[in-house]
């Protein structure tokens, strides 16, 4: 398995945000110290590992967390900075001064303000400004810790992603947390194993496992399917979803504004004949595409794909490209893929958009054929016992046609949704006390 800064096919195009890294600011071998070197009514002079770095006396006065500036409980901050004077300086020159309190000693810049205030940086946080925005997402940006795979680099890491983690551990166990959480980050999945069966699939605590599984992370997000859902074989099913024919690979809920981040889905019985899952990287293929055919990547950014859930009691109904990118942090933001649930095209398809469309069409080509690819698919048939967490955002997953082989074959797969806010809230915090693996 390879980073995604670093694929096998080289991503000589890939946005800057990916090859961050999320470990707490550190540069290795002997550092300076920060010195002050001179200050004006713009900026204030820093040297910085023998460089010089100039920080803008607004973006400091903006920044400070002084008791004036910031609420040292909720962590608000206390003024606006369109009220900023714009012409703020400091009010004498800037020092570095250490702090000592019982437990730690810390060496910061003083700085008193033209406008009263007086804000005290760190050198932690000199050095990660005077790098912005390189090394402004740490502890924060989790996709750059996302390793992109195809099947040979998934089943290099397969014995992490889906056998290592047990439901006892995985309940008990923080560390045992952070590291479900950190593949399921980085993979786009994780399975967990070993789930009890309890009575009729009640835990003791009177909780389906998948909610005890889900709440170790978050609150469930609930959707019109419920809080938790049933996959099984209904007759005339408003989805295909709950049908035994073949589901191509898809994501859920593209329909909605914010599609549920993470998927859970518990396999309580999994005994019929055929119904595997397939998973497939989305990221992956989007990169393919950019790497193959600048101009139909480019396509699949601006062609809005319409995707509906039109029935009688709901019509829910959102359009989105395929591919959108992060304005502000560049790489790919989200990826929304699910042929079952589009509607007719409504853009990109009148006469003087012919030369575009060609170009989506010959993307979405590149993407399908790259995801249609055996070479490209891990296929599982989940165990009873297990659940599978995947990034419902990034990896794809569909399942293959199963028909039921005696009285007592069954397949009832329980499923439900996380907020992926939640689950990256949930992960940085965990992050924050382990650091990263
Ligand atoms: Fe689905």
């Amino acid at each position: 398995m390879l980073p995604c800064k670093s694929l096998r096919t080289p991503p000589k195009q890939l946005p800057r945000i990916f090859g961050r890294a999320l470990r707490p600011f550190s540069v290795s071998g002997i550092q300076c110290q920060v010195k002050f070197k001179s200050y004006n009514n713009k900026s204030i002079s820093l040297s910085i590992e023998h460089k010089t770095v100039l920080l803008n006396n607004i973006f400091l006065r903006d920044a400070c967390d002084s008791l004036r500036s910031r609420d040292p409980y909720s962590k608000q901050k206390l003024f606006t900075t369109g009220s900023l004077d714009v012409t703020i300086r400091p009010a004498r020159e800037p020092r570095f001064i250490t702090r000592e309190d019982a437990n730690s000693s810390i060496r910061g810049l003083q700085v008193d303000w033209s406008d009263g205030a007086s804000s005290f940086y760190t050198e932690e946080f000199l050095r990660r400004y005077a790098n912005a925005p390189q090394n402004c997402g740490e502890g924060r940006d989790l996709k750059s810790q996302m390793l992109y795979w195809d099947l040979e680099t998934l089943r290099e890491n397969e014995q992490e992603i889906v056998h290592n983690i047990t439901y006892d551990k995985y309940m008990n166990d923080e560390k045992t947390l952070f590291t479900a959480l950190d593949n399921l980050n980085k993979y786009g999945m994780v399975f967990i194993n070993d789930i009890p069966e309890g009575k009729e699939f009640i835990m003791p605590n009177g909780k389906w496992a998948i909610e005890n599984i889900a709440e170790r992370i978050a609150y469930i997000r609930e959707t019109f399917y419920g809080r938790l859902f049933d996959v099984k074989n209904i007759k005339e099913a408003t989805n295909i979803a709950y049908t035994s024919t073949y589901l191509p690979l898809h994501m859920d809920l593209c329909y909605y504004e914010a599609p549920p981040g993470i998927q859970i889905l518990h396999a309580l019985q999994n005994s019929t004949e055929g119904g595997d899952n397939v998973f497939a990287d989305s990221y992956r293929a989007a990169l393919y595409v950019k790497e193959a055919d600048q101009a139909a990547y480019d396509a699949l950014l601006k062609v809005p794909i319409n995707y509906h859930y039109d029935h009688t009691e709901y019509y829910y109904a959102y359009s989105r490209p395929l591919i959108t990118e992060d304005p502000v942090l560049g790489g790919i933001k989200e990826i929304a893929y699910s042929p079952p649930f589009q509607a007719p095209f409504e853009r990109g398809i009148l006469e003087q958009d012919a030369h575009l469309f060609e170009s989506f069409m010959r993307g979405m080509k590149l993407f399908e054929g790259f995801l249609n690819d055996p070479k490209n698919q891990y296929v599982i048939k989940t165990n009873e016992r297990s659940a599978v967490l995947f990034n419902n955002r990034r990896t794809l997953h569909a399942r293959k046609e199963f028909r039921e082989v005696g009285a007592h074959s069954e397949r009832w797969l329980k499923g439900c949704y996380l907020d992926g806010d939640a689950f990256d809230s949930k992960l940085r915090v965990l992050y924050r006390k382990y650091g990263a693996q």
